[in-house]
């Protein structure tokens, strides 16, 4: 049986100034997974992370966390931001201490932890980002992908069940871009829910185990990456771009059909051995 972390149910968000910014929006957020929230400018994504955060208190519907619905209370908010991390899309909006050190010790210092059990954390978050190097380095003299990595390891050393990143690798060189995709497939592997919100539609499609696609406030389809990006009409409708794996893939169908069952590429290696077998 399928365990969530979370859900929603008919979810409302309704900004003062009566922008609907979230119209019965439902999802259901597998534990352990790898969920992409895909969606135009405007879709309603980050106003649905604050929402699940406790940061915007939803104006209607219900939040289920590990099965309990939340009621929004002062004592429940404090636990939902115990258990789910949010990246912001702008690093800048997210530091504001002195150093590096100092930047990724505040969550769990203020958690109540020693002083030890906080090195310890720290550590172990800014191995896990790969900027144990950075450590004593002020945080307004990173670079954007640096401010990112540290943003991701103040998240981390909170040690969360569930993270949310909003456009985590916007702004963020290609290497490190990719090496920060990993990244979340190595947590997701330790069994946190990684949530992420991108425009990059060629980095989340052989990401995913889960696609929602967001418009207008709401969720219009939901599913397999290959299912979702297959599918012209949502894209259209999202405002979004096919992979250009599955744009390669169609135009190679449109010449060879295939004669045998053949699964969709999601990787780049795996359209390679396509054109590789059709050109022997
Ligand atoms: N503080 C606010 N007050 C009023 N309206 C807002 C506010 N913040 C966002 N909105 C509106 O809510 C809607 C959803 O915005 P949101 O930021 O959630 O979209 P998004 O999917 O994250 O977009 P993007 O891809 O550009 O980040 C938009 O119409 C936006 O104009
Ligand atoms: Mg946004």
């Amino acid at each position: 049986m399928k365990e969530y972390i979370i859900e929603t149910k008919d979810l409302d968000y309704v900004y003062e100034d009566g922008t609907q910014a979230l119209k019965k929006l439902s999802v259901s957020f597998e534990k352990g997974k790898k969920i992409a929230i895909v969606g135009a400018n405007g879709a309603g994504k980050t106003t649905l992370f604050l929402a699940l955060n406790g940061i915007q208190k939803p104006t209607g519907g219900k939040v289920l966390f590990d099965n309990n619905e939340v009621a929004f209370s002062k004592k429940e908010i404090i636990n939902l931001r115990k258990n789910i991390g949010i990246v912001f899309q702008d690093s800048n909006s997210q530091l504001f201490s002195a150093n590096v050190f100092q930047e990724v010790s505040f969550g769990p210092m203020n958690l109540g932890l020693s002083k030890e059990k906080v090195r310890q954390r720290v550590e172990t978050a800014l191995e896990k980002a790969n900027i144990m190097d950075l450590r004593n380095k002020p945080t307004h003299f990173l670079s954007g992908g640096q401010k990112k990595r540290v943003a991701i390891a103040d998240i981390l050393a909170m040690e969360p069940s569930v993270i949310f990143l909003d456009e985590p690798t916007a702004f963020v060189d290609p290497v490190t871009s990719n090496s920060i995709m990993e990244f979340f497939d190595e947590l997701s592997e330790e069994g946190v829910t990684v949530v992420l919100s991108t425009h990059d539609m060629d980095k989340v499609y052989p990401w995913a185990d889960y696609v929602y696609v967001m418009n207008n406030g709401t969720v219009i389809d939901e599913g397999a990456p290959e299912k979702i990006f297959m599918n012209k009409e949502i894209l259209m409708q999202a405002g979004l771009e096919k992979p250009f794996i599955l744009e390669v893939y169609e135009e190679i169908v449109k010449h060879r059909p295939p004669t045998e069952q053949r699964r969709i590429p999601r990787t780049k290696e795996e359209l390679f051995e396509i054109i590789q077998r059709i050109l022997k």
